[in-house]
């Protein structure tokens, strides 16, 4: 990649976002106090799916997902993600010029398996010009053949992000700027979707609006309506505000109202999912069709599992010591195989702290884990801790 970041590397210390706080409650009380006494087993176990998420995309079959992350939801978190019951997963915010400019050293392995195994896919990008956004697009779906071949065939989503709040980012006419700019967030949607074939779904990641004002809201509504209006196939959005980044709850009655003034709209919501529950009490009480899951899966994969077992009438099982050792092995393994030794330590140390507070002696393994920096101190880890 030739020392240039290609994703945003969104990191939490400069959005101000914890990777993982303990919430009080989830989600916030003020915000949807009765969501909180819905049982989130009986919603999971109604719950019928949207038969239009499955016909959009073949193999999303179930009604949460994995949330892009930058610098988190590469191709082994995915693979991860999957293996524990995640249909369907959204790629780190791709910058558009990593894709068009030749000084840039996009690896289209970080993008696409070999094989199958990360399809269905959301390959998000994030840029500021519509022509560099459009020819983004198509270079993924290039990418994508060339890597994957006909596997790739309906299994592909090009998702626009106009929600990243980094100020960096939006100073530079990407991802949040937009919702303050609804007339270019159409130029720029309308770009990627002209671009692509017809057949192949594009979505779009929002935020409830810019900040708080009224006028805000109604730029949010003529980006979203926009969207919808130039084919796309969903929206999911985060109900925090740019202004918001990440101080504070999503506000999940907006994503109340916004579902019963849209009925027919596909829309999924994003924010506060801490919790298996946390994804049935979102799709009860504000209506969304699908939960995109972020925080809440950092180090924690296994809140996959545990929400296919709620709508399978199951209690969610924790994993045991013998289970996190070998999805940590296995995460361990893609990581250093996709970053090298050295770097791929270097990231699984931020994701470490999410794993390790599943262990009865969290504290002591965390601080082992961010001492970690080649695949033999893992491997120590692992024995000293994981036994067995
Ligand atoms: C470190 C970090 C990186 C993120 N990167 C992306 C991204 O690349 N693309 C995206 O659509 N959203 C991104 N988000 C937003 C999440 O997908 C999600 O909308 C947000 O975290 C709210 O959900 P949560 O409160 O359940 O975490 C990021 C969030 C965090 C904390």
């Amino acid at each position: 990649m030739a020392g240039r970041e290609y994703h945003l590397g969104m990191q939490p210390s400069r959005t101000g976002a914890p990777s993982r706080p303990a919430p009080a409650a989830s989600p916030d009380p003020g915000d949807a106090a009765d969501a909180l006494a819905l049982d989130p087993r009986r919603v999971a176990v109604a719950h019928r799916l949207d038969p239009r998420i499955p016909a959009t995309v073949p193999g999303f079959d179930r009604p949460f997902f994995q949330a892009g992350l930058a610098g988190y939801s590469d191709s082994a978190m995915r693979r991860v993600a999957r293996a524990l019951g995640s249909p369907f997963c959204v790629t780190e915010a791709i910058l558009d010029r990593a894709l068009v400019e030749p000084g840039w050293k996009l690896d289209p392995a970080e993008l696409f398996a070999a094989d199958a195994s990360d399809l269905p896919l959301a390959v998000q990008l994030i840029g500021s010009q519509p022509a560099e956004m459009a020819g983004a697009a198509v270079r993924v779906v290039e990418l994508a053949r060339a890597c994957l071949g006909d596997q790739a065939t309906g299994r592909l989503v090009i998702d626009v992000n106009l929600a990243c709040p980094v100020r960096k980012v939006a100073r530079k006419r990407r991802g949040g700027h937009w919702l303050a700019a609804p007339s270019g967030a159409i130029e720029l949607l309308r770009a990627v979707r002209e671009a692509l074939p017809p057949d192949l779904p594009c979505t779009v990641k929002l935020r409830r609006g810019s900040d708080d004002s009224p006028a805000a809201e109604a730029d949010f509504l003529r980006v979203f309506e926009g969207a919808y209006a130039l084919g796309y196939a969903w929206a999911t959005v985060h109900a925090r505000s740019v202004e918001q980044a990440y101080r504070g709850p999503s506000q999940w009655r907006f994503l109340r109202r916004l579902v019963q003034a849209y009925p027919d709209r596909l829309i999924f919501g994003s924010g506060d999912i801490w919790t298996a529950e946390d994804i049935f009490r979102m799709l009860g009480w504000t209506g969304v069709a699908g939960v995109s899951v972020a925080r809440g899966s950092i180090g924690n994969p296994w809140i996959f599992r545990q929400a296919a077992q709620l709508m399978a009438g199951e209690a969610p099982r924790k994993p045991d010591s013998r289970e996190q050792r070998r999805v940590l092995t296995q995460h361990l393994d893609l990581a250093l195989g996709l970053k090298g030794e050295r770097a791929g330590s270097r990231h699984m140390r931020k994701i470490a702290g999410g794993y390790a507070s599943l262990h009865p002696e969290g504290d002591r393994v965390r601080a082992a884990m961010f001492r970690a920096q080649t695949r033999s101190d893992w491997q120590a880890i692992l024995e000293r801790w994981y036994p067995g």
